[in-house]
């Protein structure tokens, strides 16, 4: 490596992952994986279906913890500390790791009170003002505040399905996430919405780290500073999105995304 590749490579990895494996019961899902995840900046998980995409970013937030069959070994580090240490709190580490799911799964509650729950439940407003100004900052980040400013008693359930993914993601980022997992937040949606959510993303990255599965290669490119391919439970590559999409180093990678696998 020359001294130029050397200060290219010198970002702030804020998840390490080392040998992490994954099995199902007897099944082996994820394989020996190691990955660092960059600070600031949205990272894609593409691959074919089954090869483990959803549960490798279930793993950054322990969200596997709740599969019973499922056991988790290996290493994951989140600002270099253990996730899974026994003191960590699985529920403080999701609000520090939020996460956004495939299918919008708004509260039924109301909009105002979607977005105010996580505050609630983690005692970050002292008051009803600091709630009321923490649900419009996140609505607004959510990209969301001008359609919904004026009923925010109606029930989140009653929103499109774009609406609803964008109230998703405010509700998400109410707690302040570090790091905000999506898993394939946008295959429920129309090009609007998906466009719109995209751009949200894109904003996102400033204030957080954004991990994002997706099996639009498109959307990879668009919203992507890294990607990583997973290929039957193996890490095949990781690198610049750039480089992944012109320059594939593994012949897996290279025939997954000129539609040969997958
Ligand atoms: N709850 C579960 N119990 C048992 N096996 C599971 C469970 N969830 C996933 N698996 C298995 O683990 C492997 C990886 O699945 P995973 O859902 O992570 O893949 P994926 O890449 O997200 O796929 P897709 O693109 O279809 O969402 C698959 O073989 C799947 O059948
Ligand atoms: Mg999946």
């Amino acid at each position: 490596m020359n001294m130029m590749d050397k200060t290219m490579v010198t970002k702030t990895v804020k998840i390490a992952a080392n040998n992490v494996n994954v099995h199902y019961a007897d099944s082996h899902a994820i394989k020996d994986v190691s990955v660092g995840i960059e600070a600031n900046a949205v990272t894609a998980f593409i691959g074919p279906s089954g090869c483990g995409k959803s549960t490798f970013l279930r793993c950054l937030n322990r969200m596997n913890d709740t599969i019973d069959v499922c056991r988790v070994t290996g290493e994951i580090l989140l600002d270099e500390e253990d996730i899974y240490d026994r003191r960590v709190d699985p529920v403080q580490l999701r609000a520090k790791v939020g996460m956004v799911f495939q299918k919008p799964n708004p509260f039924p509650k109301s909009i105002y009170d979607n977005v105010a729950y996580g505050p609630r439940i983690h005692g970050l407003a002292r008051n009803k003002a600091e709630l009321d100004e923490i649900v419009e900052n996140s609505l607004r980040r959510g990209a969301i505040w001008e359609e919904v400013k004026d009923r925010l008693d109606a029930p989140g359930t009653g929103l499109s399905g774009g609406q609803q993914q964008r109230l998703c993601i405010a509700r998400a980022i109410a707690t302040e996430p570090e790091v905000l997992l999506m898993d394939e937040p946008c295959s429920a949606l129309d090009p609007i919405a998906t466009a719109q959510v995209e751009e949200l993303i894109d904003e996102l990255r400033g204030n957080f780290t954004v991990v994002i599965v997706t099996h639009s290669m498109q959307q990879a490119a668009r919203v992507s500073q890294k990607t990583a391919f997973f290929h039957l439970g193996n890490l095949v590559e990781y690198e610049a999105t750039g480089q992944i999409f012109t320059n594939p180093q593994d012949p897996r990678t290279e025939s997954y995304i000129t539609g040969r696998i997958g």
